[in-house]
């Protein structure tokens, strides 16, 4: 199976096949290449030969993103009931998925306790009082429990999970509850804790420290509680947004976090989401204003925070790329490009360097695979884009754009 490059840039997407696409299906559109999700799963599987991997859901779950993983062999990992609808239904096995929520509504637990007694899936437990709940449940599955690291890492303040307090039994009481556990008749199989998303180079440090104290709480539960099948230290492995960063080195990544992790007689697990899918999508949108204002050329396009909530949500960036024809011949000016959405936030980009932009331009933005199509929203009335998937010279529509009768068609209220 081929790993590709560790990092495919907008420049390197087919112009012209994107425009077709634009042409058949209308924007703002989703595009995601599986050729490239499997690129990356090979990758990833290069570096953590030997490790448990399972692929993070919730950065997308279209179908060709779940059937192309399933088939890679990984596994699922699931922050809600929905996500393990979807995974089992795009053909995962139940023994390959966890269920990770946090804070699970009740809804959710009848679901997944229902679902582990045909599919023998892992049920991660966040809170000591989420034993109470599955007991009342009579849940007799395969049981994890999620520590609180104390330690966190992210791309944004707002992604570093691993010491917020809202996720994961803090570090210390951990033993104790899986002493409880095991003494309620519980199958614990396995520990878990994610520091956060976006582990970049910088950031490896954190990464490492929370591995090595999972490492440690591993050995202390292994020699005084129960054996375990796992140990999952979460995903957040960062892919470059701009086209200066440089891809982390997976190879080293993979040794840091082995090394930190020590000797445990359990199996080793990671969960990234967005490292399989970010660079295999992008997001077409088209121009259909332009404003000359003293500042800066605001190019008014058909996506806003609606469709790719993260540059609003975040200040994330993505990269923009002009896929007019004659593009590389204009001039390049400093352009905001800004959504159809009322709110100062809808920009996707400001003041960037891009070519002249005139109406009818399409726009790529690059990395839009994870959580783009996924946070996509409602808001202004918006019906949600289409999304299609590359095959062969052409694309396969994987979910059609919403109507607003798909809105309006939930409302049970008329006058
Ligand atoms: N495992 C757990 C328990 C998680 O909560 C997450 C992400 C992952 C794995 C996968 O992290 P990744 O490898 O994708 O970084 N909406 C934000 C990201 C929030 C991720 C939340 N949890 C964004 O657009 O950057």
């Amino acid at each position: 199976m081929t790993t590709g490059p560790a990092v495919r840039r907008l420049s390197a997407w087919d112009a012209e096949l994107l425009r077709g696409l634009a042409a058949e299906y209308d924007t703002p559109l989703y595009v995601l290449d599986p050729e490239r999700v499997r690129e990356n799963a090979a990758r990833l599987r290069a570096a953590f030969d030997a490790e448990e991997i399972s692929y993070a859901v919730k950065a997308n779950t279209t179908r060709p993103v779940l059937a192309t993983l399933r088939a890679t062999g990984v596994g699922a990992e699931c922050a809600s009931a929905g996500e393990v609808e979807r995974a089992l239904a795009a053909g995962f096995a139940g023994e390959d998925v966890r269920y990770t929520a946090v804070n699970p509504p009740e809804r959710d637990l009848n679901y997944v306790t229902d679902v582990a007694a045909d599919h023998d899936l892992v049920v991660t437990v966040g809170a000591a009082d989420a034993l109470d709940r599955l007991d009342e449940r009579d849940f007799d599955g395969r049981l994890c429990i999620r520590a609180n690291p104390g330690v966190g890492a992210g791309h944004h303040e707002k992604v570093a999970t691993g010491a917020a307090p809202k996720f994961g039994v803090p570090m210390g009481r951990v033993p104790d509850l899986a002493a409880e556990a095991v003494d309620r008749g519980f199958q614990l199989v396995g520990l878990h804790a994610h520091a956060g998303s976006g582990i970049s180079g910088e950031d490896l440090e954190a990464h490492r420290e929370l591995v090595a104290r999972m490492g440690e709480l591993a050995r202390s539960v292994i020699a005084d509680v129960s054996s375990l099948g796992f140990v999952n230290v979460g995903g957040g492995i960062g892919v470059p947004y701009r086209a200066d960063e440089d891809p982390l080195d997976l190879d080293a990544v993979a040794t840091a976090t082995r090394d930190a992790f020590g000797d445990v007689d359990a199996r080793l697990g990671i969960e990234p989401g967005r490292y399989f899918v970010a660079d295999a999508g992008v997001l077409l949108t088209q121009v259909n204003t332009v404003k000359p204002t003293p500042e800066t050329t605001v190019a008014g396009v058909d996506a806003g925070m609606t469709t790719l909530v993260r540059p609003a949500m975040y200040g994330s960036y993505h990269a923009v790329r002009s896929l007019a024809g004659d593009a590389d011949e204009r001039e390049t000016v400093p352009t905001t490009v800004a959504g159809p959405i009322c709110e100062t936030a809808d920009v996707l980009c400001e003041d960037r360097p891009l070519s002249d932009p005139e109406r009818g331009d399409l726009l790529a933005v690059g990395n839009a695979g994870a959580y783009g199509y996924e946070m996509s929203s409602n808001y202004n009335s918006r019906p949600r884009p289409a999304v299609v998937a590359i095959e062969g010279e052409g694309g396969r529509l994987a979910v059609r754009r919403e109507a607003v009768a798909d809105i309006t068609g939930l409302e049970t209220w008329s006058e």
